[in-house]
């Protein structure tokens, strides 16, 4: 595989000034509101972030990248975004940010912004004057309204579902009180679709774009990136005739879907790159596009956004044979459409890696059980997770992927191992996949659990008050204090592997190696550094060298099951 980019380690320039600095980073995401509580009451903030640039220095990260921050009802953990341009006073201030953004930058450490284009809240200003404006108004143009179907309009005009559960349409109460038109909504119904036809939405955003890139923004992590775009010409398609053979969104690949991933949305993403380009060095971004694999390469082109999340690791089992096919695949994408590859095993939408894997049926991205429902998503039965084996293969599949050429995102918590919590009580969830969905899905808040931090005491060390999801007793388990300094836990194993993934990459190229085992994958990078990934049960041999980490305790010159090494 090609050599596509000459780090700057090794050219010798200030690193922070390299554009080339995200090809391989290590990304780590910040659920902010549960990452750290600097004042009490309940939710992280921004302050409690700067604290903690120590311990994300210790770790070795590259980068960090923060979901949304900015004002916010949270009807969707602050994808509901009232202000682009703003911090929720919740959270902090905008000095609150400058000051993190340049702790982080002193530690070494780029700043990645969540951009939500695709929807504002239902509180925007925008939103609320839509509401106060008649039908027809240029306020009512930056969103979809539609008029009803039906004798009095009191049908939606069409039958299409949100992502989250229910109607993908609400119909409003117009300013004399009747009832009146619908609006669009893709997501949650407090998430509006803003209409990208519009100039002044597409003005706007560069301007946001340029707001948070003066802050020192180093890069913009893209929500919903393929729907920005829609064709909503009469006569609307009803959901079968879209979905024919039933299905998903990304199982379109030619640019046909009214709303997901039309061709037209990269001349948004020109625009972009354009203002990206203004700085130096140029800003990142990386597109959160769930859309067919053969059109992800568009998303990722230097003319666009320049990089796409790939989650085909997510969605796979824990398997050799479909790690090695999509390894293959992704790399030679990135390779022709000169991006570089992402790889990315848990994030805040997604049950954590660690307890996927745990689940029968192999651990896909929400561990399919028999009915097709996902296992965690329907509330596994407690009885059929195996936490030990679920951790052992995580840590094996992060040691693979921080092997691999391109970027690594990790979501925070992972380093420390943590499950994804089962046990919150209905009343206390805040996901409105489980709100839309009563019943049948229980949504994503158990991997949005405040993160502990001692062993004991309120809200383990998350702050001083009650965290806002309830953590179990067992998080004390996993917590900071308990794995700082211990030989052999995640943190220290993640620290590991972060410095010598530090090191060790040189350039882009992977060679894969004989292995003697189809349960075993063995490659090498240039610098004489290999890995070898046993996902089988059986020990195999190692092969000859110096061991420089490996995911679990080796058994002499054998490397277990479920376990991953490096040698040199
Ligand atoms: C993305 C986010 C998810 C959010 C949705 C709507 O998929 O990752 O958390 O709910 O967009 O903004």
């Amino acid at each position: 595989m090609s050599n596509t980019a000459t780090l700057a380690t090794l050219s010798g320039s200030d690193p922070a000034a390299d554009p080339n600095w995200w090809r391989q980073a290590s990304v780590y995401q910040i659920y902010p509101r549960s990452f750290s509580d600097s004042n009490g009451d309940g939710l992280g903030d921004l302050k409690g972030i700067t604290a903690k640039v120590p311990y994300l220095k210790d770790l070795g990260i590259d980068a960090v990248w923060l979901s949304p921050f900015y004002p916010s009802a949270l009807a969707d953990g602050g994808y509901d975004v009232d202000d682009y341009r703003d911090v929720d006073p919740k959270l902090g201030t905008l000095a609150d940010f400058d000051a993190m953004s340049a702790a982080l930058h002193a530690a070494g450490i780029k700043l990645i912004a969540d951009i939500v284009p695709n929807h504002s809240s239902n509180r925007h200003e925008w939103f609320q004057e839509a509401l106060a404006s008649p039908r027809g108004s240029a306020a009512r143009e930056r969103y979809i309204f539609r008029d009803g179907k039906g004798e009095n309009g009191e049908i939606p005009p069409s039958d299409w579902e949100s992502v989250f559960g229910g109607p993908a349409w609400e119909r409003i109460t117009e300013p004399d009180g009747t009832p009146g038109q619908w609006y669009m909504h893709i997501f949650a119904k407090e998430q509006p679709d803003l209409n990208w036809s519009s100039r002044e939405i597409r003005d706007d955003f560069l301007k946001t774009l340029r707001f948070w890139s003066d802050r020192g923004v180093d890069g913009f992590r893209v929500d919903v990136a393929h729907a920005l775009t829609k064709d909503l010409t009469e006569p609307l398609l009803s959901k079968v005739e879209l979905n024919p053979a039933g299905t998903g969104a990304d199982g379109h690949d030619d640019g046909s879907h009214p709303f997901w991933d039309r061709d037209e949305v990269h001349e948004i993403y020109v625009e972009w790159r354009e203002v990206f380009n203004e700085y130096n060095p140029p800003r990142t971004a990386v597109a959160e596009a769930w859309v067919h694999a053969s059109r992800r390469a568009r998303y990722a082109s230097p003319q666009g956004l320049g990089q796409a999340f790939n989650f085909d690791l997510l969605q796979a089992d824990f398997n050799a044979e479909e790690f090695r096919e999509i390894i293959t695949r992704n790399l030679a994408e990135a390779t022709e459409s000169g991006a570089s590859s992402t790889w990315v095993f848990s994030n805040h939408d997604v049950v954590r890696h660690a307890t996927r894997y745990g689940l029968p049926q192999g651990g896909g991205r929400h561990a399919k059980g028999q009915d097709g429902k996902g296992w965690l998503l329907a509330g596994a039965p407690a009885e059929e997770l195996d936490v030990e084996l679920g951790l052992r293969r995580a840590r094996a599949a992060t040691l693979l992927m921080l092997a691999l050429p391109g970027s690594a995102y990790l979501y925070q918590g992972e380093e420390l191992g943590l499950q994804e919590v089962a046990e919150i009580p209905d009343a206390q969830r805040q996901d409105p996949t489980f709100f839309r969905n009563k019943g049948v899905e229980i949504g994503r808040d158990g991997c949005r659990v405040p993160l502990p931090w001692q062993t004991e005491g309120t809200s383990f060390g998350f702050g001083d008050g009650a965290a806002h999801l309830p953590q179990p007793a067992w998080f004390s388990r996993y917590a900071v204090a308990a794995e700082d300094g211990v030989e052999g836990s995640t943190l220290e194993f993640y620290r590991r592997a972060l410095k010598l993934r530090r090191e060790l990459q040189t350039s882009e190229e992977l060679d894969w190696l004989d292995s003697g085992s189809a349960d075993v994958l063995r490659f090498s990078r240039p610098g004489g550094w290999q890995t070898v990934a046993n996902f089988g049960d059986e020990p195999v041999e190692l092969p000859a060298g110096e061991v420089l980490v490996s995911s679990g305790p080796l058994d002499g010159g054998l490397l277990p099951g479920n376990t991953t090494a490096w040698l040199r």
